[in-house]
């Protein structure tokens, strides 16, 4: 059997005496859409910033292709196709929505675009970025700087320059956080549209775009895995409706 793009191996993090991560293992396949909920506080956070170097484990693995990336840094693990986007939007105010793809696909190019002295007036890197934003429905927005960009259309940018990257594995952290019913709807679709393009780990409270999404959903409660499977075994699992659909009684 081929071994997962992403294995996480008895993953440990505490804060203090708080154990945020407790021996949490969990694959995800290549191209696979794999939900991580749980309730707030339940450390989803905290493993996608494991995932992505920002935070450092006090024990277990995490296995990108078979390699172990725990001791790599932020940027090698972005070199080896990890990206990710922020529960609250990290954008530039002032840089608009093209620079900030055009700067995206000029990291992505690498060597060849290294001395491009100005990413952001280049056709080589803004044409590639036009091109993503009307993907997102942003093309009139591209020349706007980020501050004039609503809630909803600051998520999109975050995840257009996440793809940018072209990444293997996107790590996306609660992407329909804010949002209305039809942006969500928005979302939903394009990330549908985008399905088996690379391997995502969602974190997300929006039950119906998890069940619409996911291959599979892991279920964590207090930085443990209680449960994963499809969509209808979590449906369907007594312990997920009481520890976390809040349907005990159902
Ligand atoms: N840097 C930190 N220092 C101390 N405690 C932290 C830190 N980061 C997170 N925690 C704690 O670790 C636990 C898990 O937090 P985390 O943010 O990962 O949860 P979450 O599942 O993402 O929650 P939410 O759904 O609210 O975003 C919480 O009890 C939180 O208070
Ligand atoms: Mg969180």
């Amino acid at each position: 059997m081929k071994a997962p793009l992403l294995r996480i191996d008895g993953l440990v993090k505490r804060f203090g005496g708080l154990t945020a991560t407790d021996c949490l293992s969990l694959d995800v396949a290549e191209g696979e859409v794999h939900a991580l909920i749980g309730p707030n506080g339940a450390g989803k956070t905290t493993v996608i910033n494991q995932l992505t170097g920002e935070l450092h484990p006090d024990g277990g693995r995490i296995l990108l292709d078979g390699t172990d990336i725990v001791g790599l840094p932020v940027h090698a693990r972005v070199r080896m196709g990890l990206a990710r986007t922020f529960q609250i939007v990290q954008l530039m105010g002032s840089y608009t929505a093209l620079e900030h793809v055009a700067l995206a696909v000029q990291a992505n190019a690498g060597h060849s675009f290294r001395f491009i002295g100005d990413a952001r007036a280049d056709e080589r890197l803004t044409g590639p970025a036009r091109e993503i934003l009307s993907r997102f429905g942003l093309a009139t927005r591209a020349d706007r700087p980020v501050a004039a960009l609503s809630h909803g259309e600051r998520k999109q940018l975050e995840l257009a320059v996440a793809l940018a990257m072209k990444p293997r594995l996107l790590l996306l952290d609660e992407p329909m956080a804010g949002l209305g019913a039809a942006e969500s709807a928005q979302m939903v679709e394009l990330l549908q549209s985008l399905k088996g393009q690379f391997a995502l780990l969602l974190v997300e409270h929006d039950m119906d775009a998890v069940f619409s999404l996911a291959d599979r959903i892991s279920v964590l409660v207090g930085g443990r895995a209680i449960a994963s499977g499809s969509v209808a075994e979590i449906q369907a699992d007594p312990a997920v409706r009481i520890a976390y659909l809040g349907e005990g009684d159902a």
